[in-house]
């Protein structure tokens, strides 16, 4: 690399700083502007909204990619990031696996390469989930907290599979609040397994393992969980993989398990829609719209699911008010139990 493109960590943090305030500015000031009565054709003409989806795309693009992005920032780092320990034993990766289309064709996030391509993708990932949501950035950890503690209020899982579990941030709730339950998480990307194991390493968990397998086929024997989870899966996959993945995870349940995913699918109104879909686009994340659109209930009670809810998820506190102005996801909680 070009020594002239080397960039410290203190500008580093700079330019990040500036693209999260300015995140926040667009998350409230800008999106608040915006006028939900009018027509989408009509939002689409005005300035705001133009400015609007512009700094979304752009701002997202520049926190990744270019000289101060985060992708540059690690991967001048290349050689220090070690390669993941062969045969640690809560690490087991599959070098032979098979990542589908959808996984490799796409920028996913904008995060160049997306999470499969060099080593350093784990780190990359991990320091962009920072600021996923820019208003809850000082207290992040709230929203997969809040999820497990939403899961844990009405039972007691024993064995839990986190599918497509990232570097373990949905993950390590379950391991630290429940230390005597034994907890798998598995994912496609090596570089983010490997990071989730060497974080829990430093956590000293030793109920968690982290596994490089397809959550659309995991060869665990059947009826062998209490619980499978995911958070922010489904909307990634076009619809037959979430119907494998939602089939998969009935075979793995034992009857009386429970299957929670948290993602972005309930949009109640048109103005809603319209925001989703534009993320989508702007984001990179193309199967947003087709899983919003998918009749999740029906599928899950064809595969034989009883006592199935999907409700609106409170990621933090106050947004579920309707008096709430700033941009969020349509953060969603879709929930069933295998007879
Ligand atoms: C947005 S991330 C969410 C990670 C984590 N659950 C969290 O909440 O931080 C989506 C994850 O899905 C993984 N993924 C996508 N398709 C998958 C599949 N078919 N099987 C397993 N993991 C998959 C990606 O590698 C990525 O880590």
């Amino acid at each position: 690399m070009n020594r002239s493109a080397i960039i410290n960590k203190r500008a580093f943090s700079a330019a990040q700083d500036f693209i999260l305030s300015t995140k926040t500015f667009w998350t409230i000031e800008i999106f608040s502007q915006l006028d939900k009565e009018k027509q989408t054709e009509e939002i689409e003409k005005t300035t705001t909204y133009k400015f609007f989806a512009w700094l979304e795309r752009h701002l997202q693009r520049y926190k990744y990619s270019g000289r101060y992005g985060i992708y540059n920032f690690y991967n001048q780092q290349h050689e220090k990031i070690k390669s993941p320990p062969k045969n640690h034993k809560n690490l087991k990766l599959d070098p032979s696996i098979k990542l589908p289309k959808y996984y490799t064709q796409i920028d996913i996030h904008q995060h160049p390469g997306g999470l499969s391509k060099d080593k350093t993708a784990g780190y990359v990932y991990e320091h962009g989930a920072r600021s996923t949501t820019p208003l809850g950035v000082r207290n992040h950890q709230d929203l997969h907290h809040r999820f497990t503690n939403s899961i844990l209020a009405s039972g007691n899982p024993k064995k839990i599979l986190d599918m497509a579990c990232g570097f373990g941030k949905s993950t390590q709730p379950f391991y630290k609040k429940i230390p005597e339950a034994k907890i798998i998480g598995i994912d496609l990307s090596e570089p983010c397994l490997t990071l989730g194991s060497s974080i829990a390493r430093k956590d000293q968990a030793s109920n968690v393992t982290y596994m490089q397998v397809n959550a659309e086929k995991t060869n665990f024997k059947n009826k062998q969980f209490d619980l499978v989870t995911s958070t922010m899966l489904l909307h990634e996959l076009p619809p037959k993989s979430i119907k494998n993945i939602i089939s998969e995870a009935h075979r793995i349940l034992k009857p009386g398990g429970k299957m929670v995913h948290l993602d972005f699918y309930l949009l109640p109104d048109r103005f809603k829609r319209f925001i989703h879909f534009g993320h989508s686009k702007r984001n990179n994340e193309p199967y947003m719209v087709s899983f919003a659109k998918m009749d999740i209930t029906g599928i899950l009670k064809t595969l034989g699911f009883s006592n199935i809810t999907i409700e609106p998820f409170e990621e933090a506190d106050g947004v579920l008010d309707p008096e709430y102005q700033a941009w969020r996801f349509p953060w969603t909680l879709i929930s069933a139990e295998k007879q």
